[in-house]
């Protein structure tokens, strides 16, 4: 085992778990391709399989370059403080714990679609940890002056960073296709079922229920501010909507007396007119009389 300065030691812990993740994730892709029965998805998955073991291969190179070990790299810092023994073992535990992994993931979801979801989501999760690592490697490289390991970790995170891109449009299409796949055509309304609709209004009625009950009692006063707020909020409702009752209630008694009180008026005028009418009437007959009678004594 080669003596290695602080720095380079550093740069080899770091790039160490870079590999032991893509070696893990190799092993993760395998199984997922296995489950993925989507083309364009399989597709990209054996394409990322490529990228992770070509990743690997480049991490270890730089490794060795950096002069942190042979054909497996160290799994833990620094390359004093772990034997080449253990830092096998270390990386077998992760392969295998991976491969444990993998039929666990055949078992997830209740359908094929939901199946290809999880993983997708497990693999979103994966990209992101690797462009986290390698976004450190390259500071760390940058910082120590070390441009090939810079230059390496960025290629490699722009490859995360496109496989996570892809995955993030992946994620909507697999969960429609879940949808359809697993509920029926008929449960699939929009702004929550009718039932839901119901939950709610029963909701509301029973709040304000218990804050009627709780005024009688006076345990209100007593309660939360949180649900002495909601109640109140939930009486005011139902007291809002008594009072627009109320309001709507008089407002029609008012327009039916109002009606019958025009009614009754033009009842009194038409009686007047016609009293005023029989009045002229009278008056214009009786002047009739009248002059008959003064014509009368002369002419007859
Ligand atoms: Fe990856």
């Amino acid at each position: 085992m080669p003596d290695l300065s602080t720095r380079d030691a550093k740069l080899v812990q770091y790039l160490n778990e870079a590999y032991g993740k893509e070696r893990e994730l190799e092993t993760a892709l395998q199984a997922h391709i296995a489950m993925t029965s989507r083309p364009p998805y399989r597709k990209r998955l054996q394409q990322h399989l490529t990228e992770t073991r070509r990743h690997a291969r480049e991490v270890e190179r730089r490794i060795r370059q950096l002069g942190g070990g042979d054909a497996e790299p160290m799994q833990l810092p620094g390359p004093d403080a772990l034997s080449k023994g253990a830092s096998l073992a270390a990386e077998v535990g992760s392969r295998a714990m991976a491969a444990a992994k993998g039929p666990l993931h055949a078992i997830r979801g209740t359908g094929e679609q939901e199946k290809m979801l999880k993983n997708a989501k497990t693999e979103y999760s994966e990209e992101h940890e690797e462009i986290a690592t390698y976004s450190a490697i390259e500071v760390l490289a940058q910082s120590l002056g070390d441009r090939d390991t810079a230059r390496l970790a960025a290629a490699i995170r722009r490859e995360e960073e496109r496989m996570a891109r892809f995955l993030a449009g992946l994620i909507p299409t697999l969960t429609k296709a879940v949808v359809k796949e697993e509920v029926p055509a008929a449960e699939r309304r929009t702004n929550g079922s009718s039932r839901a609709g119901r939950g709610r209004a029963s909701a509301t009625r029973g709040a304000a229920k218990r804050s009627q009950g709780s005024a009688r009692t006076g345990r209100g006063a007593s309660g939360s501010a949180r649900k002495t707020s909601s109640s109140r909020k939930a009486g005011s409702t139902a007291k809002g909507a008594a009072t627009r009752k109320a309001s709507a209630t008089r407002k029609a008694s008012n327009a039916r007396r109002a009606a019958g009180a025009r009614t009754a008026a033009a009842g009194r005028k038409a009686g007047t007119g016609a009293s005023r009418a029989a009045t002229s009437g009278k008056r214009k007959a009786a002047a009739g009389r009248t002059s008959a009678a003064r014509k009368a004594p002369g002419g007859a």
